[in-house]
């Protein structure tokens, strides 16, 4: 199979390329490389076209003579979408929908990639399942509620033959040193404060990506047109206890952890039923703790990976996000 990996050049994105590469498939990448798409994450053999999936032009030159679709492009910070959200709307929208309208020309699959944060959150137990309602808190989950909604509608209305996963928090290796464990783990490396938002007690369902990419490719063959399937790690944990554990494997100080004013609108706790797509056969194989430790570990052995990551515009940012709550933190 020819397959067209849109924002391949990401995280979770780049395990997936590899993935398929090892299945034996012929992939090419589409990707904008915005701040968190990465040439090095990538073999250097694969053919990575640059462009934009809102722009029909690129999508039907990267997607010739491929049979399927894979669309991990995305805008995905949540504290990113509340500084300024204008980059969202148009790639997880209007690009989703340049994407189904390619599906209407030439009769392709696309597989969806999607997350668990389109629920938003669930305080007072229980899971999510794929016919719950979509409640979305940031802009990053709205906008991803709106592409969202877009694939079903297509599938109806002009039969497209698209699937969605949604998936829980992913971690592992190369992943972009904004989002939790990563910012945790290479500033515990570095010996710089952790900025833990609000009372530490929000709760995530923990997915290796490796796990979330074999949940991918299940859909990828075996997804109903139009069908919804949760891909969750079923590991949930407090992000105090997560950062407690980043820092005893990084060997560093517990004096680092440093409680900071909270993310607006912050959700308290995501957690997916997973069984439709166990009833696929899939199920995740990694446990947190033994992800969590290879994690910190290839961190701590790829510095050239992500010291270079770590200026210019990463430091703007870092400033923006941080500066002001670190000022403000106090001692967990
Ligand atoms: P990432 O930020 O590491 O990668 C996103 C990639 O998309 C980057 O390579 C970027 O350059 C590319 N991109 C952005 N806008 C583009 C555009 N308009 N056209 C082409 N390429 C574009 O993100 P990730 O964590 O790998 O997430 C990949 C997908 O998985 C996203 O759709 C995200 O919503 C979803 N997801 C992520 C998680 C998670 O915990 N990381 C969990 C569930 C779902
Ligand atoms: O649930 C899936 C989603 O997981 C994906 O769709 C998103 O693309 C991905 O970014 C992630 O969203 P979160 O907002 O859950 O992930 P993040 O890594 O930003 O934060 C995880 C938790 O850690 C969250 O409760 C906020 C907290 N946190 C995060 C940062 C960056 C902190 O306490 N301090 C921080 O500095």
């Amino acid at each position: 199979m020819r397959i067209l990996v849109t924002g391949g050049a990401g995280f979770i994105g780049s395990h997936f390329v590899k993935r398929m590469l090892r299945s034996g498939h012929d992939v090419v990448v589409l990707d904008k490389l915005t701040y968190s798409g990465n040439r090095a994450n990538l073999p250097a053999d694969v053919e990575l076209q640059h462009g934009d999936i809102a722009q029909p032009d690129d999508v039907a030159r990267a997607a010739a003579g491929c049979e399927a679709i894979v669309n991990f492009a995305a805008e995905t910070h949540v504290d990113r979408s509340i500084l300024s959200a204008e980059d969202f709307g148009r790639t997880e929208f209007r690009g989703t929908q340049v994407l189904l309208e390619h599906l209407r020309a030439t009769g392709i699959r696309l597989v969806q990639v999607s997350t668990d944060e389109v629920y938003g959150d669930l305080e007072a137990g229980g899971s999510s399942t794929e016919t719950d309602a979509l409640h979305p808190s940031s802009p990053y989950s709205a906008a991803k509620s709106a592409g969202d909604l877009l694939v079903p509608a297509y599938a109806r209305t002009f039969d497209v033959n698209a699937s969605i996963t949604r998936g829980s928090n992913t971690y592992g290796p190369n992943q972009y040193p904004e989002k939790f464990i990563p910012l945790f783990a290479t500033n515990a490396l570095d010996g710089e404060p952790l900025p833990l938002y609000g009372d530490g007690r929000q709760i995530r369902d923990w997915l290796f990506v490796e796990d979330h990419c074999a949940g991918i490719e299940l859909v990828l063959h075996e997804g109903g047109p139009g069908a919804i399937y949760n891909v969750g790690g079923g590991d949930e944990h407090e992000n105090i206890d997560v950062a407690g554990r980043i820092i005893e494997l990084a060997g560093a100080d517990r004096s680092l952890l440093r409680r900071v004013p909270d993310r607006p609108g912050h959700d308290r706790r995501y957690s997916l039923d997973t069984s439709k797509l166990q009833s696929l056969g899939w199920s995740p194989k990694k446990s947190f703790e033994d992800g969590l430790r290879e994690t910190v570990e290839w961190y701590r052995d790829n510095r050239t990976w992500w010291e270079p990551i770590k200026s210019g515009e990463y430091r703007e940012y870092y400033e923006r996000q941080y500066a002001a709550r670190l000022a403000d933190s106090t001692a967990v």
